[in-house]
């Protein structure tokens, strides 16, 4: 396995996807993990992640030394290298500019690293190869030992290497997609040069997985909230295939639903895996104890707190459970383990339905824990559940909760039901020649019920009713997003769809808002 120590890029989780799409297992762990947990881990190869320091400054990171003593290969990449070649007696200066975008390099000597790895060859047989630089800092002399591998005249060291040690560098970011060869870059480190095999893959991950949920439980109970997301639906598949009866899911209505959606998972899950699924509606109580409230975060937190309450009392009728089952992936593990990097201010307050509190007295049994998003779909595809589940935008804990502006009552829900499940059927069948839907070209679409009344005619008769507002956004990280630039023809087929076939919604807009300045949801 491969460790990657994380100095704070925003692309060093793309460092540990791309090295698992290799096969490869690695970890993401903070750039001051100890020593003891660096060699307990014992690992085949080390990769030091870009960071946004500088190590010109005094007090900025530097990777343990241990990693440059265990006779293991290291990969630096961006800051990683000027760490590494600061660290090992070479000299980083601090550009006058910054570098940023693609840039040429030419691959230099026979590196093991960039053996034969080319985009084009120059006129002068040399390889050449497109990469992406994000860097202000470059490495001016090479620490002993060392040599270039890879140069362009703006970055004449652009990559370096001692063989002899295997220590490898790259200024360029090998993990983006700009770099086109840049896979083939980290396959070569972690399997020609740390010797690692293609081990990590899904029905491998399976089999493995479902022994040690088996060997962790034993013959105890385990519960699991059930929200029809992604997350929680593959823990419960994968639960399910380890134990069987043993789990039972709790799903809880809150009456914040999409259309159908409670009957699309008791459908999915009791009916066709056989899972014990316990359905608690508990849509009237939620929406008493909005009745009234609108104040977003209160909302939210009147949300949160009933669905423990909910939960708490179902599962407190299940008194053999010993193990609570969370969908907690490996993406939510790294940012509770980041401490370091947290916002400062709470833009929302999140509520998922991993936050119980432990007053539950239950272990915490979390089966995805090692997983990213892309690889649990893989594994809820795998284990049979339906595309269309495991390939869902996501929806927010609170649902439409926070995408019915102000109060929520019972009228609007329904109204905003049908209006987002017209949406949904248009984005899907909107498909373009590569047959790619709108809806799978969009990271998370839906609509917004605005509480406000505008004028309108149908047929000879005045209307007054309710407007609602289209969201549409593509993001990669839901960090920062753009609005989805729908065609006029798709926008156009969903508002005369909206308002003719549901009475009591008279005006469609569209949200022409990225994130930021606005947030995605509206609340
Ligand atoms: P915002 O609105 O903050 O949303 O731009 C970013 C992403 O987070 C989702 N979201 C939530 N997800 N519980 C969740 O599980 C929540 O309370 C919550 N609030 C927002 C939102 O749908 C978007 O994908």
């Amino acid at each position: 396995k491969i460790l990657i120590l994380d100095f704070g890029s925003q692309y060093t989780q793309l460092i540990a996807r791309r090295v698992r799409e290799t096969n490869v297992y690695c970890e993401l762990h903070p750039w001051d993990m100890s020593e003891a947990d660096i060699r307990a881990m014992n690992p085949s190869g080390i990769i030091l992640s870009g960071g946004p320091n500088s190590v010109t400054e005094g007090d900025t990171p530097r990777a343990p030394q241990v990693v440059f003593e265990l006779g293991v290969p290291v990969l630096g990449i961006c800051y990683g290298m000027q760490t590494m070649a600061a660290q090992l007696g070479g000299a980083v200066e601090n550009g006058l500019v910054r570098e940023f975008g693609y840039a040429e390099i030419r691959a230099q000597g026979h590196s093991s690293l960039l053996k034969d790895i080319q985009d084009r060859v120059s006129d002068q047989g040399h390889g050449l190869i497109d990469v992406w630089m994000s860097h202000g800092d470059k490495v001016t002399a090479l620490p002993a030992g060392f040599s270039v591998i890879a140069s362009n005249p703006t970055t004449p060291i652009a990559g370096m290497a001692d063989e002899a040690r295997r220590f490898y560098a790259l200024q360029f970011h090998p993990e983006v997609t700009h770099t086109h060869q840049g896979t083939a870059m980290l396959a070569r480190f972690v399997h020609d040069i740390c010797g690692c095999g293609h081990d990590w893959n899904m029905p491998d991950y399976i089999s493995e997985a479902v022994e040690k949920i088996r060997a962790q439980v034993g013959g105890d109970e385990v519960i699991l909230g059930l929200s029809g997301g992604v997350d929680s639906s593959v823990a419960a598949a994968l639960l399910h295939r380890a134990i069987g009866t043993q789990l039972t899911c709790v799903f809880v209505d809150n009456g914040l639903l999409r259309l159908n959606e409670a009957e699309q998972v008791m459908e999915t899950f009791a009916q066709n895996l056989g899972v014990k699924v316990i359905h608690v509606d508990a849509s009237a109580e939620f929406l008493h104890h909005l009745a009234g409230v609108t104040d977003p975060e209160q909302k939210r937190k009147i949300i949160g707190r009933e669905f423990v309450e909910v939960f708490q009392r179902e599962s407190a009728k299940l008194s053999q459970a010993k193990w609570l089952a969370q969908g907690t992936i490996y993406p939510d593990v790294i940012e509770s383990a980041g401490g370091k990097n947290k916002k400062a201010h709470t833009i929302k307050s999140h509520h998922n339905v991993g936050g119980l509190p432990d007053t539950m007295h239950l272990k915490l049994l979390e089966p995805l824990r090692e997983l990213f998003k892309d690889e649990v779909r893989e594994l809820g595809v795998q284990l049979g559940l339906p595309p269309a589940m495991v390939y869902r935008h996501p929806f927010p804990g609170p649902g439409l909760g926070v995408r019915i502006l102000g109060e929520v009552k019972k009228e609007y829900a329904d109204l905003l039901r049908r209006a987002d499940a017209i949406f949904m059927e248009e984005l899907n069948a909107t498909v373009d020649e590569a047959g790619k839907s709108w809806y799978a070209k969009t990271s998370q679409a839906f609509v917004v019920f605005l509480p406000v009344k505008s004028v309108g005619v149908m047929g000879d008769g005045r209307t007054y009713e309710w407007v609602v507002s289209l969201r549409a956004v593509q993001t990669q990280d839901f960090m920062t997003a753009h609005w989805a630039h729908l065609p006029y023809e798709l926008l156009g087929r969903v508002s005369n769809r909206i308002i003719n076939e549901v009475r009591g919604i008279n005006r469609v807009v569209y949200d022409i808002s990225g994130k930021p300045p606005a947030t995605i949801e509206w609340e």
